[in-house]
């Protein structure tokens, strides 16, 4: 089957959550014929992807890590019930397919409350492939929940992006999943975190990543940068989680460290 033709079936195959899109993913990948190795650039977290196969191929390496991920850490600090927002910004930096905004999603509706809140989602991310791709996911996954989504997008990378200008009546979500270790993106932190001061309202970030040095980099200087912030807290975690191996065609587990932040700042 063509690569876009895998896509588009893996997304029509979204019934209740993300994961619906992931196995037929892989299934789809398992069953062709037509799949060579695993690139080697995908490895490099800064590579922006610009064919199909290696989208393809990326999901399946990293996407439901990469998912887990945003989901530990919305469930373990944000609580979506107790003051209903039915209005929520979210954005999405250096987002690649959106998984964290499709980890969001299915968090608002793990938690009852997606039918009654508006999305307004901005994907910030260089590659137009990987863009077109979340637009697809975020589209066919909202209509599931039945989420009124409107989606932004900057095809760009985070130092050319401008954020949304500061809303006065929305809670605002900025998500930074496994980003924080590029070296293009420690080089822009303070200029992000200047627009992200400006953001009125209530702010969260949640940034995840593998804890490696580069990361520990980024994380030190967000905390730096961000020093206007309320509160701030780091989650550490070894994670034991499946991985397909490209070269068996198989799948087999991995242990990785995870390190992540979470702060909020703003007036509620
Ligand atoms: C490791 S991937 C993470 C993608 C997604 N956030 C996730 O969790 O799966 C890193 C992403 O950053 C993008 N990227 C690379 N350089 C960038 C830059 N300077 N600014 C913003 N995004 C960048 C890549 O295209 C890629 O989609």
């Amino acid at each position: 089957m063509p690569f876009q033709r895998q896509i588009d079936s893996a997304s029509h195959a979204i019934n209740n959550s993300f994961f619906d899109y992931y196995q037929h993913l892989v299934n789809c990948f398992d069953q062709s014929s037509n799949h060579s190795t695993f690139a080697s650039h995908l490895f490099d977290p800064a590579h922006i992807i610009d064919s199909t196969y290696d989208a393809i191929c990326y999901m399946i390496a990293y996407g439901w890590q990469h998912y887990q991920s945003m989901q530990h850490l919305l469930h373990n600090t944000i609580d979506v019930t107790s003051e209903i927002q039915h209005s929520i910004r979210l954005i999405d930096y250096g987002s690649g397919q959106g998984i964290a905004t499709l980890a969001f999603m299915d968090y608002l509706a793990q938690n009852r409350v997606a039918s009654t809140t508006a999305l307004e989602v901005h994907l910030i991310e260089p590659s137009k492939i990987s863009v077109g791709i979340a637009v697809l996911l975020i589209k066919k996954l909202a209509k599931v929940h039945g989420i009124a989504v409107s989606i932004h997008c900057q095809i760009c990378t985070l130092g050319q992006a401008s954020l949304p200008s500061p809303s006065t009546n929305k809670e605002t979500f900025h998500l930074l999943s496994n980003i924080i270790d590029m070296h293009t993106v420690h080089e822009v932190i303070a200029e992000l975190a200047l627009q992200m001061k400006s953001c009125s309202n209530q702010n969260f970030l949640l940034a995840t990543s593998h804890n490696t040095l580069d990361a520990q980099v980024g994380y030190h200087i967000l905390r730096q940068e961000m020093d206007f912030v309320d509160h701030s807290y780091e989650d550490f975690r070894n994670v034991t989680c499946p991985v397909y191996d490209f070269d068996k065609l198989s799948w087999t587990s991995t242990t990785f460290k995870q390190r992540a932040l979470i702060m909020q700042w703003g007036t509620s």
